[in-house]
Protein backbone atom coordinates (compact mmCIF):
# COMPACT_ATOMS: atom_id res chain seq x y z
CA UNK A 1 0.00 0.00 0.00
CA UNK A 2 1.71 3.34 -1.37
CA UNK A 3 -0.45 5.78 -1.07
CA UNK A 4 -1.09 7.73 1.73
CA UNK A 5 -4.92 7.65 2.29
CA UNK A 6 -7.13 9.94 3.79
CA UNK A 7 -9.47 7.70 6.19
CA UNK A 8 -12.61 9.68 7.17
CA UNK A 9 -14.87 7.44 10.03
CA UNK A 10 -17.96 9.62 11.14
CA UNK A 11 -20.88 8.26 13.51
CA UNK A 12 -22.35 8.70 16.92
CA UNK A 13 -20.36 8.91 20.59
CA UNK A 14 -19.15 5.58 21.31
CA UNK A 15 -20.46 3.77 18.08
CA UNK A 16 -16.52 2.72 18.31
CA UNK A 17 -14.69 5.11 16.21
CA UNK A 18 -11.85 6.15 18.54
CA UNK A 19 -10.77 2.50 19.52
CA UNK A 20 -11.20 1.32 16.17
CA UNK A 21 -9.64 4.60 14.74
CA UNK A 22 -6.33 4.50 17.41
CA UNK A 23 -5.34 0.48 16.38
CA UNK A 24 -5.99 0.94 12.50
CA UNK A 25 -3.51 4.19 12.99
CA UNK A 26 -1.24 2.01 14.35
CA UNK A 27 -1.87 -0.92 12.17
CA UNK A 28 -1.15 1.46 9.02
CA UNK A 29 1.16 3.64 10.60
CA UNK A 30 -0.82 6.83 10.15
CA UNK A 31 -1.80 9.39 12.26
CA UNK A 32 -5.03 9.52 14.19
CA UNK A 33 -6.85 12.73 14.39
CA UNK A 34 -10.04 12.78 16.94
CA UNK A 35 -11.59 15.99 15.92
CA UNK A 36 -14.22 15.79 18.93
CA UNK A 37 -10.97 16.66 21.24
CA UNK A 38 -10.90 19.50 19.29
CA UNK A 39 -15.03 20.58 20.08
CA UNK A 40 -14.29 19.76 23.76
CA UNK A 41 -11.14 21.98 23.88
CA UNK A 42 -13.37 24.91 22.26
CA UNK A 43 -16.22 24.11 25.22
CA UNK A 44 -13.39 24.44 27.82
CA UNK A 45 -11.87 27.39 26.43
CA UNK A 46 -15.55 29.15 26.40
CA UNK A 47 -15.64 28.05 30.11
CA UNK A 48 -12.54 29.19 31.40
CA UNK A 49 -12.92 32.84 29.54
CA UNK A 50 -16.51 32.63 30.73
CA UNK A 51 -17.52 33.23 26.76
CA UNK A 52 -21.34 33.99 26.09
CA UNK A 53 -22.30 31.60 23.30
CA UNK A 54 -24.75 33.78 22.32
CA UNK A 55 -22.15 36.71 21.38
CA UNK A 56 -20.57 36.74 17.80
CA UNK A 57 -17.50 38.87 18.71
CA UNK A 58 -17.08 37.40 22.16
CA UNK A 59 -16.64 34.04 20.05
CA UNK A 60 -14.49 35.72 17.25
CA UNK A 61 -12.03 36.72 19.99
CA UNK A 62 -11.51 33.15 21.60
CA UNK A 63 -11.50 31.55 18.31
CA UNK A 64 -8.64 33.73 16.93
CA UNK A 65 -6.33 33.00 19.54
CA UNK A 66 -6.93 30.06 20.42
CA UNK A 67 -4.56 26.74 19.68
CA UNK A 68 -5.57 23.00 20.35
CA UNK A 69 -2.41 20.72 19.68
CA UNK A 70 -3.08 17.24 19.91
CA UNK A 71 0.13 14.84 20.15
CA UNK A 72 0.17 11.74 18.89
CA UNK A 73 1.45 8.71 20.86
CA UNK A 74 1.29 5.15 20.85
CA UNK A 75 -0.87 5.29 24.42
CA UNK A 76 -3.23 7.86 23.15
CA UNK A 77 -3.40 11.31 22.13
CA UNK A 78 -2.73 14.47 24.40
CA UNK A 79 -4.56 17.38 24.03
CA UNK A 80 -2.94 20.82 24.93
CA UNK A 81 -5.64 24.11 24.76
CA UNK A 82 -3.32 26.85 24.76
CA UNK A 83 -0.39 25.23 25.60
CA UNK A 84 -1.79 23.43 28.80
CA UNK A 85 -2.79 19.94 28.49
CA UNK A 86 -6.29 19.08 29.10
CA UNK A 87 -6.55 15.64 28.05
CA UNK A 88 -8.30 14.35 31.30
CA UNK A 89 -10.28 17.72 31.75
CA UNK A 90 -12.18 17.35 28.72
CA UNK A 91 -13.32 14.02 29.21
CA UNK A 92 -15.56 15.59 32.24
CA UNK A 93 -19.49 15.36 31.74
CA UNK A 94 -19.57 19.11 31.66
CA UNK A 95 -17.74 19.38 28.76
CA UNK A 96 -18.98 16.67 26.80
CA UNK A 97 -22.17 18.39 27.39
CA UNK A 98 -20.64 21.85 26.45
CA UNK A 99 -19.00 20.50 23.47
CA UNK A 100 -21.89 19.34 21.50
CA UNK A 101 -23.42 22.97 22.40
CA UNK A 102 -20.46 24.83 20.93
CA UNK A 103 -20.37 22.47 18.13
CA UNK A 104 -23.54 24.35 15.98
CA UNK A 105 -22.32 27.43 16.08
CA UNK A 106 -21.34 28.48 12.54
CA UNK A 107 -17.77 30.34 13.52
CA UNK A 108 -16.59 27.55 15.66
CA UNK A 109 -17.25 24.89 12.54
CA UNK A 110 -15.27 26.88 10.41
CA UNK A 111 -12.44 27.78 12.54
CA UNK A 112 -11.92 23.82 13.36
CA UNK A 113 -12.29 22.71 10.06
CA UNK A 114 -9.90 24.82 8.49
CA UNK A 115 -7.30 23.52 11.57
CA UNK A 116 -8.95 19.69 10.77
CA UNK A 117 -7.88 20.27 7.04
CA UNK A 118 -4.69 21.48 7.63
CA UNK A 119 -3.62 18.62 9.85
CA UNK A 120 -5.18 15.71 7.11
CA UNK A 121 -4.32 17.26 3.51
CA UNK A 122 -1.17 15.52 3.27
CA UNK A 123 -2.84 12.39 4.11
CA UNK A 124 -1.80 9.20 5.70
CA UNK A 125 -4.17 10.08 8.64
CA UNK A 126 -7.53 8.50 10.36
CA UNK A 127 -9.49 11.22 11.30
CA UNK A 128 -13.08 10.60 13.08
CA UNK A 129 -15.78 13.23 14.29
CA UNK A 130 -19.21 13.88 12.67
CA UNK A 131 -18.39 15.59 9.68
CA UNK A 132 -15.32 14.29 8.39
CA UNK A 133 -16.87 12.28 5.11
CA UNK A 134 -19.48 14.78 4.65
CA UNK A 135 -17.23 18.50 5.12
CA UNK A 136 -14.17 18.16 6.14
CA UNK A 137 -12.94 15.72 3.31
CA UNK A 138 -15.45 15.26 1.31
CA UNK A 139 -13.07 13.91 -1.22
CA UNK A 140 -11.47 10.84 1.57
CA UNK A 141 -10.34 8.04 -0.26
CA UNK A 142 -12.08 6.08 2.39
CA UNK A 143 -15.14 6.77 4.26
CA UNK A 144 -16.92 4.56 7.31
CA UNK A 145 -20.19 5.24 9.35
CA UNK A 146 -20.30 3.71 12.90
CA UNK A 147 -23.17 3.01 14.66
CA UNK A 148 -24.22 1.15 16.96
CA UNK A 149 -27.91 0.51 19.43
CA UNK A 150 -27.86 3.32 22.26
CA UNK A 151 -28.11 0.43 25.22
CA UNK A 152 -24.53 -1.10 23.92
CA UNK A 153 -23.04 2.14 23.24
CA UNK A 154 -24.34 3.45 27.02
CA UNK A 155 -22.95 0.05 28.44
CA UNK A 156 -19.25 0.67 26.57
CA UNK A 157 -19.14 3.80 28.20
CA UNK A 158 -20.12 2.31 31.75
CA UNK A 159 -17.63 -0.12 31.33
CA UNK A 160 -15.05 2.25 30.29
CA UNK A 161 -16.08 4.32 33.40
CA UNK A 162 -15.67 1.21 36.05
CA UNK A 163 -12.16 0.37 34.11
CA UNK A 164 -11.50 4.24 35.73
CA UNK A 165 -12.88 3.75 38.88
CA UNK A 166 -15.91 6.10 38.12
CA UNK A 167 -18.96 5.40 39.67
CA UNK A 168 -21.58 6.60 37.00
CA UNK A 169 -25.27 5.44 36.73
CA UNK A 170 -25.87 3.13 33.09
CA UNK A 171 -29.49 5.17 32.20
CA UNK A 172 -27.44 8.70 33.23
CA UNK A 173 -25.18 7.22 30.73
CA UNK A 174 -27.81 6.19 28.03
CA UNK A 175 -29.86 9.68 28.22
CA UNK A 176 -26.51 11.36 28.04
CA UNK A 177 -26.05 9.62 24.74
CA UNK A 178 -29.47 10.42 23.59
CA UNK A 179 -29.45 13.75 23.81
CA UNK A 180 -26.56 14.07 21.99
CA UNK A 181 -26.99 12.16 18.77
CA UNK A 182 -30.21 14.51 18.79
CA UNK A 183 -28.52 17.81 19.61
CA UNK A 184 -25.34 16.63 17.01
CA UNK A 185 -28.08 15.17 14.26
CA UNK A 186 -30.49 17.43 14.19
CA UNK A 187 -28.36 21.07 14.11
CA UNK A 188 -28.80 23.44 11.16
CA UNK A 189 -24.66 23.43 10.23
CA UNK A 190 -22.90 19.78 8.82
CA UNK A 191 -25.00 17.60 11.19
CA UNK A 192 -24.02 14.06 11.96
CA UNK A 193 -25.17 11.89 8.93
CA UNK A 194 -23.76 9.09 7.01
CA UNK A 195 -22.16 10.43 3.53
CA UNK A 196 -23.53 8.99 0.97
CA UNK A 197 -20.30 7.03 -0.15
CA UNK A 198 -19.18 6.38 2.80
CA UNK A 199 -19.52 2.13 4.08
CA UNK A 200 -21.89 1.65 7.18
CA UNK A 201 -20.89 -0.11 9.91
CA UNK A 202 -23.03 -1.89 12.46
CA UNK A 203 -20.60 -2.34 15.75
CA UNK A 204 -23.85 -3.68 17.95
CA UNK A 205 -22.24 -7.04 17.76
CA UNK A 206 -19.12 -6.85 16.72
CA UNK A 207 -15.76 -6.90 18.83
CA UNK A 208 -12.72 -4.14 18.62
CA UNK A 209 -10.96 -6.92 16.81
CA UNK A 210 -13.72 -7.40 14.17
CA UNK A 211 -14.45 -3.57 13.26
CA UNK A 212 -10.09 -3.22 12.79
CA UNK A 213 -10.56 -5.89 10.55
CA UNK A 214 -13.52 -5.16 8.56
CA UNK A 215 -11.76 -1.49 7.80
CA UNK A 216 -8.80 -2.92 7.18
CA UNK A 217 -9.39 -5.34 4.64
CA UNK A 218 -11.46 -2.45 3.07
CA UNK A 219 -8.63 -0.35 2.82
CA UNK A 220 -5.97 -2.82 2.06
CA UNK A 221 -8.23 -4.30 -1.19
CA UNK A 222 -7.64 -0.38 -2.04
O1 LIG B 1 -16.46 12.54 19.54
P1 LIG B 1 -16.78 13.25 20.85
O2 LIG B 1 -17.86 12.56 21.63
O3 LIG B 1 -15.56 13.49 21.68
O4 LIG B 1 -17.34 14.69 20.40
C1 LIG B 1 -17.78 15.66 21.31
C2 LIG B 1 -18.79 16.57 20.61
O5 LIG B 1 -18.15 17.34 19.61
C3 LIG B 1 -19.93 15.87 19.91
O6 LIG B 1 -21.06 15.66 20.75
C4 LIG B 1 -20.24 16.75 18.75
C5 LIG B 1 -18.99 17.51 18.49
N1 LIG B 1 -18.28 17.09 17.26
C6 LIG B 1 -18.70 17.62 16.07
O7 LIG B 1 -19.69 18.35 16.04
N2 LIG B 1 -18.02 17.36 14.93
C7 LIG B 1 -16.95 16.56 14.94
N3 LIG B 1 -16.29 16.33 13.80
C8 LIG B 1 -16.52 15.95 16.15
C9 LIG B 1 -17.23 16.23 17.31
Amino acid sequence: MKKKYIIAIDGPAASGKSTTAKLLAKKLEYVYIDTGVMYRACGLSALKNDVDLENDLELEKMLDKISIRIEYSGKGNKVFLNGEEVSERIRQADITKLSSEIAVIGSVRAKMVELQRKMGDKGGIIMDGRDIGTVVFPNADFKFFMIADVHTRAQRRWKEAQEKGEDLKLEDIENELIWRDKNDSNRKNSPLKQAKDAIPIDTTQMTITDQVEFIYDVIIRG
